[in-house]
């Protein structure tokens, strides 16, 4: 491949006052004058933050990337960005996923950076990594944290947010003391990492190996096992030859690397919330993705492993299994997967899988003999969800897949706390639950609240499923029958916002509809009547992204975001 004129000499080959400006104040920190002549500046662009507990490693992480820079020739500086800790922040960290990706895109660009390593682990800081360098378009290896060793509470494995919903709704019913709920806070997060269940952060590592952008292996190995650092100095090393093979994201974020991520996604039954950020960072570099691609391809995508929320074991059980690479072999061997997608490594997606050994037959199950039949996502649409909604059949009820139930409204998220405990309210398991005006404008930023909680009385007589719409997401840990992404969303005027108590929904998975059935001229009352929300902000990032975001058949991206200006070199800055 060809050597191309690194971006960083159009700083340090000067040899005026501006070179003087660009040298000298780097080599205040240690950087003698060789380091500027011709070595490919390699970002290492860091999350780390005591508010993203998932990435409070990577301070270590980013001096191993920073070894292998050094090996391979390279200087490395290392960066930070906004980090998004998923647990910490308010309404939600989708709301700044956009940001975030405008922080990385517009550094990198106006920084002498010839590559860059993503260092990513906690939800949202993956897609808004890569949307974000995906804009600029500079040669990027993408570094995922690894997730946290199992929890483990009174002898029994806990997974992140799964054993949550489930001992909250068990603190809820009386199940267990809030004794018990306490101790188990400690015994679930008990290492470095990001959650430990097949969850939105694994399920966006296993993205990131799958899209090829990340080193092989790097989905499964543990925050805390050697090999997560051995990854990273690899990384640093290959990132060197990417920038002078000029091997630039694009190259490796095809069509084809996206349809593998989707047939992947389906392969481990992975999380909901992976729609929305595949799409975005697909159409920052051009890419046409959208919910049809989703349906299409998950269709023949059997789940093949065993991990919470839709099975029993966690992330560390699937990486002594063999991880991520036993997943790619066996769609590879069936034809589901482009063998010949190119990796940051240098191999195709094939040459680095087609010799994974599954180690735990109870956790990789075969494609002959899955642990989920079809487990693709299934996009659903109809006179409910004129653009779309989507459901995850891994994670849902067989018995609720086709279901017609009365409508049991809740008109914000605010009036589902206010109402869903009291002994009074009129539901039912044959009900469905409604939820409006939690979607990118309406909550805002499209939080995790789909998955609703359950009413105390029907917790109490055994009942754990009912059907459950919303245009809200659901965490990636979660789990139930539970239509989410609904669009257009309530608070943009969509057909949601016109479910009242009553009314009868059709969810029927097999056909991918999502009727309500209330006539023509009654949705045209309604309609005529809806009186959209008071707006959330007047001023500030907050109006920005609610004028601008997208819906979630779009990705939820910021309308002026979408597609890529490129790594050009912008003007001097005297
Ligand atoms: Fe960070 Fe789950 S809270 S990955």
């Amino acid at each position: 491949m060809s050597e191309k004129k690194l971006r960083s000499q159009a700083w340090f080959a000067r040899q005026d006052k501006m070179g003087f400006y660009y040298r000298s104040w780097l080599k205040n920190r240690g950087f003698p004058q060789d380091q500027f002549e011709g070595r490919p500046v390699i970002g290492i662009c860091n999350t780390w933050s005591e508010l993203t507990p998932c990435n409070s490693h990577f301070r270590t992480i980013a001096e191993h990337v920073r070894w292998g820079v050094l090996d391979a020739g390279g200087f490395p500086l290392e960066f930070p960005v906004m980090s998004l800790g998923e647990t910490m922040l308010r309404p939600t960290a989708m709301l700044y996923r956009n940001l975030a990706s405008m922080d990385v895109e517009e550094s990198i660009r106006a920084n002498p950076l010839d590559g860059v390593v993503l260092l990513m682990g906690c939800d949202k800081t993956t897609p808004a990594l890569l949307m974000g360098a995906a804009s600029v378009d500079v040669p990027t290896i993408g570094v995922s944290g690894g997730p946290m060793l199992r929890g483990i509470h009174r002898g029994k494995a806990i997974g992140s947010g799964t054993n949550t919903i489930s001992m909250s709704e068990q603190l809820r019913s009386g199940q267990i003391t809030l004794d018990e709920f306490h101790d188990a806070e400690a015994s679930m997060h008990r290492s470095h990492g990001h959650c430990m269940t097949m969850g939105t952060a694994s399920t966006m590592a296993c993205m990131v190996e799958a899209l090829g952008v990340g080193m092989p292996g790097n989905a499964a190995i543990p925050a805390v096992d050697a090999r997560r650092n051995l990854l990273a100095r690899e990384a640093g090393r290959r990132i060197v030859e990417l920038v002078r093979s000029d091997t630039v994201l694009s190259k490796i974020l095809t069509r084809e690397a996206f349809e593998n991520a989707i047939r992947v996604n389906a392969g481990i039954g992975g999380s909901t919330n992976a729609v929305v950020h595949l799409i975005a960072i697909a159409r920052r570099v051009g890419i046409d993705l959208g919910l049809d691609d989703w349906d299409r391809l998950g269709r023949d995508v059997h789940c093949l492993v065993n991990l919470m929320p839709s099975g029993q074991f966690l992330m560390e059980d699937f990486f002594e299994a063999g991880g991520l690479p036993v997943v790619i072999r066996e769609l590879s061997e069936r034809g589901l997967l482009h063998k010949d997608a190119m990796t940051v490594n240098g191999g195709s997606l094939w040459e680095n899988n087609q010799d994974a050994q599954c180690w735990k037959s109870e956790v990789i199950y075969p494609f002959e003999a899955p642990f989920k039949r079809d487990a693709g996502i299934a996009v659903l649409r109809g006179n409910l969800a004129p653009d779309g909604a989507i459901i995850k059949p891994s994670a849902a009820s067989p018995h609720l897949m086709q279901h017609t139930g009365r409508a049991v409204v809740f008109e914000s998220i605010e009036d589902l706390h206010a109402r869903i405990n009291d002994d009074a309210l009129d539901i039912d398991e044959s009900c469905v639950m409604v939820l409006k005006y939690c979607g990118p404008k309406g909550y805002p930023g499209m939080a995790e609240v789909g998955n609703m909680p359950l009413p105390p009385k029907l917790l109490k007589r055994g009942i754990t499923d009912i059907v459950r719409i919303s245009d809200a997401r659901m965490s990636g840990t979660a789990y139930g029958t539970v239509v989410l992404h609904t669009a257009p969303e309530a608070a943009a005027g969509g057909p949601l916002a016109l479910v009242e108590n009553g009314d009868r929904i059709t969810l029927d998975v097999d056909q991918r509809s999502l009727h309500l059935h209330v006539d023509e001229a009654e949705l045209a009352r309604r309609r005529a009547a809806w009186q959209p929300p008071q707006p959330h902000a007047v001023r500030g990032y907050v109006k920005l992204y609610i004028d601008h975001v997208l819906q979630a058949n779009d990705g939820v991206d910021l309308d002026f975001l979408v597609g890529r200006t490129g790594p050009a070199v912008p003007r001097d800055n005297h």
